[in-house]
């Protein structure tokens, strides 16, 4: 045979072989027609809830995605919960009354209509969908795949099942096992969600409290921030799950970064440190890793085999920005509280504000580290 004729055959064998796709009424094309409905929920959404910010509710529909998905448990059985099942949504009396889902209600209560607004739409499909459009709003965030078709028969989870910031890193690592079998790194990797994350219900004294200095960009800063040493509470001192943050003043309307025991354990127990750590100043590696363990959550109680491929009418999230990490102002490498040594800490500046000290290149000191003193307004 000809090299022509094998080349037509292997590019008709090919144009067979081709993925089926469908034209949705906007011109997208989808791999799958159900896709389609998709796009509408999509706009709506950002149109009635997140207004294209990683704002607020941006925030709390991103956090209702795992407290929907990782309800479910391998030695309890399917009698505890249904994982990813919209379950939040389909017993809205239930679930969100439990004390680990304290704040959960908001996003409850603005995915409800939706269920209405979108009828081929499954409840379970709703949280996850939305989960990804809200994260595409926020800077340097993963594009996420989405797979659709969660039925809505399932039932409401029990109470328990949900992670808690006073737990101990034993606690957690196996909730998430027992969940759908994450690893410690998977488990680390997910956290990545708190850099676009505040608290408004673990200390109920100050308003949406920042777990980091860059709330609003999907950033390795949270990996930076939660390794510095704790100096104070941004409101009252010592709530459940809360422990010391670095940066705990308030001013103004600004409230300090609140700091949950459960990061700050992760950050530095055995098991863990190293992959927390190694996140510092990483965007790409972190937004992968985050991408690959948000993929698994939102598929727990599914065979993602069975699903369909929806992920062509994901929005593509926007680019980063406030890359690479950076000490914030007044604290310095000095404050570090360092518990893997595998891998040299990378050198990060220091934010220009109150005077500080940076030893440029050293993670905990010596006297190979000279000191520079960095002085600007306060
Ligand atoms: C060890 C596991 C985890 C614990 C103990 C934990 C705990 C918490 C707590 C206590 C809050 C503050 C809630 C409030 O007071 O308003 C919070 C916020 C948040 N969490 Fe987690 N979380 C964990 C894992 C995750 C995961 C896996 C995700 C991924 C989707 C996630 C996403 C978020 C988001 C986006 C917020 C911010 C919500 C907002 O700003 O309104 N969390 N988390």
């Amino acid at each position: 045979m000809s090299f022509a004729a094998l080349f037509a055959l292997v590019s008709l064998v090919a144009v067979a072989r081709a993925a089926p796709t469908t034209t949705c009424s906007d011109g997208t094309v989808v791999s799958n027609s159900v896709c389609c409905d998709f796009i509408p929920l999509a706009q709506d959404l950002q149109d009635t809830i997140f207004m294209n910010d990683c704002g607020e509710d941006a925030h709390e529909a991103i956090r209702l995605t795992f407290h929907d998905a990782v309800a479910i448990s391998r030695s309890l059985g399917p009698a505890a919960g249904g994982g990813a099942d919209g379950s939040m949504l389909l017993f809205p009396t239930v679930e969100p009354n439990f004390s680990a889902n304290n704040g959960i209600s908001d996003s409850v209560n603005n995915l409800i209509p939706f269920m209405a607004k979108h009828p081929t739409i499954s409840a379970g499909d709703l949280v996850q969908f939305a989960g990804t459009v809200a994260l595409s709003n926020c800077p340097g965030a993963p594009q996420l795949a989405f797979l659709a078709g969660r039925p809505n028969q399932t039932i409401a989870a029990i109470d328990g099942l949900i992670p808690e910031p006073q737990d101990s890193v034993t606690k957690i690592l196996e909730r998430f096992d027992d969940a759908g079998g994450f690893t410690p790194f998977e488990v680390v990797s997910l956290l990545a969600s708190h850099s676009i994350a505040r608290a408004d219900k673990v200390d109920e004294t100050i308003d949406a409290a920042p777990f980091d200095s860059t709330p609003f960009t999907f950033d390795t800063q949270v990996f930076l921030e939660v390794l510095l040493k704790g100096t104070g509470f941004p409101g009252t001192d010592n709530n459940t799950g809360e422990v010391a943050s670095p940066l705990p003043l308030t001013s103004g309307n600004d409230t300090g970064e609140l700091r949950l025991q459960s990061d700050f354990a992760l950050a530095r127990d055995g098991r863990t440190a190293c992959f927390w750590q190694g996140f510092v100043n990483k965007q790409d590696f972190m937004a992968q890793s985050f991408k690959s363990a948000m993929e698994k959550l939102a598929v727990l109680g599914h065979n993602p085999a069975s699903m369909i491929d929806c992920s062509d009418v994901v929005p593509v999230p926007k680019p980063a920005v406030n890359n690479p990490a950076s000490f914030p102002a007044s604290t310095s490498p000095d404050d570090l509280e360092l518990s893997c040594f595998l891998e040299p800490f990378p050198s990060l500046s220091v934010d220009p504000g109150a005077t500080q000290t940076l030893i440029p290149h050293c993670s905990s000191g010596g006297e190979d580290c000279p000191s520079v003193q960095f002085a600007g307004p306060a």
